[in-house]
């Protein structure tokens, strides 16, 4: 089947084989007797990646035949699907987790429930759904998956939160949290300020009372983005230069040096977020959009004991119960409800212009994330 949750990785690679053959050359599935699904094939498109490399070249949009469902299926129509850098990454084979290949690009985004089968007990149709790991092959009008790989979310968040709640939010909530025991007044500072999660690490840090010191690359229109930024909740922005200037010290004349560093960039820019540290604080690395390594210098590591750590939102879900991860979603909902959790800046892009928008999200400055649009 094509949709399957297929990508998803749970199922044996013979199936996954079979789902990506063009409809043309498969036999319909015999509709189960068990579900509510219409029983005619549905015509599929999907962005599918048959090898590994520059998603420009590998991405092709294809014609797929949705699947048959079973007992413990759910037929899921996409609504919205954002293009992450971890998309990208997986795409170019140089991500954590690769699902077998040829599979549909995309980790996130959300749908609506069309029909569920008759084991089915944690959704029903009309319901919202996201979906609980990576690889589950986002990038598509609409799939059949298993109940297992999805979570029903509210339907009362704007649509654009959905479709980018379950990476960036719930990593920035969890280093947030995980790390350093904070308090209203304490502050953070992390750099790509602007990013997707940045933003996120923003809006929460204002919601739990914690200041935030934000690092940005400089650009022509520094003043927009500082003003963005300021508007959702940060206490400080400055550029990557003005981080390396002495003068920086001044800013913890009025509040306390952070405890915490969030690290998305590598290389130079985190040298320069462990000088800023407290005495004993904590770095946590969760991206490398430079490409460099961490570089630490040995006083710092010794004279005020630093702590280097990393996070990947894919290993605390293994870490941690389905349940656990529902209350964090819930958290963040409660959040967004209160307006104080907004998606990020984005352009929606209708599947067809995919590579328009792929290509925009390799680009450096745009600040703008890219959400691939299904209807
Ligand atoms: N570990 C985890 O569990 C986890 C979870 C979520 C995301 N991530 C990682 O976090 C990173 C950000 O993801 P996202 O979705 O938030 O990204 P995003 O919204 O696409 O933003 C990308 C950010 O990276 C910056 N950037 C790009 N190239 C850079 C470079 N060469 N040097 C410095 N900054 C650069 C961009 O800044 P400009 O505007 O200056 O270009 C922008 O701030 C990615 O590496 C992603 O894989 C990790």
């Amino acid at each position: 089947m094509w949709g399957c949750g297929a990508l998803c990785g749970a199922r044996a690679p013979a199936q996954l084989q079979r789902c990506l053959l063009p409809a043309s050359r498969r036999h319909r599935q015999p509709a189960a007797a068990s579900f509510s699904a219409s029983a005619e094939p549905s015509r599929v498109r999907a962005l599918v990646y048959g090898n590994h490399g520059d998603p420009a070249k590998v991405v092709e949009l294809k014609n797929l035949e949705l699947a048959a469902m079973g007992g413990s299926d759910v037929h899921v129509k996409m609504l919205a699907a954002p293009i992450n850098p971890s998309d990208i990454n997986m795409i170019q084979g140089n991500y954590g987790y690769l699902p077998p290949l040829p599979a549909v690009g995309g980790n996130e985004g959300v749908g609506q429930v069309v029909a569920v089968g008759s084991h089915v007990t944690r959704v029903k149709p009309g319901d919202w759904v996201i979906p609980t790991n990576v690889g589950l092959g986002t990038w598509r009008t609409e799939a059949v998956f298993s109940e297992e790989a999805l979570l029903g979310v509210p339907k009362d968040i704007p649509l654009l939160s959905a479709a980018t709640l379950c990476v960036n939010p719930c990593t920035a909530y969890r280093m947030l949290m995980d790390f350093e025991q904070l308090r209203p007044g304490d502050s953070v500072i992390q750099n790509a300020s602007n990013s997707g999660v940045g933003q996120a690490v923003i809006q929460i840090a204002a919601a739990l009372g914690l200041r935030t010191i934000n690092v940005v690359r400089d650009r022509p229109d520094i003043q927009k983005l500082i003003d963005r930024l300021k508007n959702l909740g940060a206490d400080h922005v400055v550029t990557e230069e003005e981080l390396r200037k002495h003068e920086l010290k001044n800013l913890f004349k009025n509040m306390p040096q952070p405890r915490l560093a969030l690290n998305c960039v590598g290389g130079k820019s985190s040298t320069e977020l462990l000088r800023r540290l407290a005495p004993g604080g904590t770095m946590v690395t969760y991206g490398g959009m430079a490409k460099q390594p961490v570089v630490a210098s040995v006083s710092l590591l010794i004279f005020k004991n630093l702590k280097i750590r990393g996070f990947w939102m894919s290993k605390w879900k293994e870490d941690h119960s389905p349940d656990q991860f529902k209350e964090l979603i819930l958290t963040l909902c409660h959040l967004i409800r209160r307006g104080q959790l907004t998606a990020p800046a984005c352009s929606e892009v209708p599947l067809q212009d995919y590579q328009r928008a792929l290509e925009a999200s390799m680009q450096p400055f745009v600040s703008s994330k890219q959400i691939l649009t299904m209807c």
